[in-house]
C-alpha cells in the first residue's frame, strides 16, 4: 500500500484519456501489515487507508474515472478481535459525519452495497445520510461495500424476482 500522497490532479501527458477504465475498483487490504512495518498499531494502518482511499478518490475524479468501488469490509471480517471491529465501525461513521460535506461540494454520488442490515444503527444512519444527501450528485459514483460477501450476493440473487 502507497501512502504517498497522489498530487496528479491532470492526467500524466502519457497517459491517454480514451484508454482510461471506466470503473476502479481496490481491495482494502494491507493496513495491519502497512502499520506493522511502521511499528505502529493497526489501528493507524486503517487510518492511513483512508487517507489513500480518499487520495484515490480525488485521483480519479480529476482524471475523469467515472466511478470508483471500494471493498472495506467483507463479512470475514466480523471474526477480527472484537476492538479492532469496534475501531472500523466506528472509523467508518467518523469518515462519512467528517468527508459529507466535501463529497457533496464535490458532486460525489455515494452508494452503500453489501448486508447492511448488520451494521451498528449509528453508522446505518450515516450511512442513509450520505447516500440521501448526494443520490443527485453528477460527479464519481463511489460505491463503498460494506459487509460484502460471495455468499451474500448469491442469496440476494436468488431473492431477486426473474426478469419479465
Ligand atoms: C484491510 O486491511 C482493511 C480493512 C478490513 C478495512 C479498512 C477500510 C477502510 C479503512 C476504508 C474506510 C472507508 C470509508 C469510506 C468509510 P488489513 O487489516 O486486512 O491489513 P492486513 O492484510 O495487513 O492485515
Amino acid at each position: 500500500m502507497s501512502v504517498e500522497p497522489i498530487i496528479l490532479q491532470q492526467l500524466p501527458t502519457d497517459l491517454s484519456k480514451d484508454r482510461l477504465p471506466q470503473h476502479v475498483a481496490v481491495i482494502m487490504d494491507g493496513n495491519g501489515r502497512w502499520a506493522k512495518n511502521q511499528g505502529k498499531p493497526r489501528i493507524i494502518g486503517h487510518q492511513k487507508g483512508v487517507d489513500v482511499l480518499k487520495d484515490l478518490l480525488r485521483c480519479c475524479k480529476d482524471w475523469g474515472i467515472p466511478a470508483l468501488t471500494a471493498y472495506a469490509f467483507s463479512t470475514e471480517n466480523w471474526g477480527r478481535p472484537h476492538g479492532e471491529v469496534q475501531f472500523l465501525m466506528t472509523l467508518f461513521e467518523r469518515v462519512l459525519r467528517r468527508e459529507l460535506q466535501e463529497m457533496k461540494a464535490e458532486n460525489v454520488k455515494i452508494r452503500f452495497v453489501g448486508n447492511l442490515q448488520d451494521l451498528p444503527a449509528s453508522l446505518r444512519q450515516e450511512i442513509d445520510r450520505s447516500m440521501e444527501d448526494t443520490k443527485n450528485n453528477q460527479g464519481i459514483q463511489f460505491t463503498v461495500a460494506t459487509n460484502y460477501g460471495g455468499r451474500h450476493e448469491i442469496i440476494q440473487a436468488c431473492q431477486r424476482s426473474p426478469p419479465k
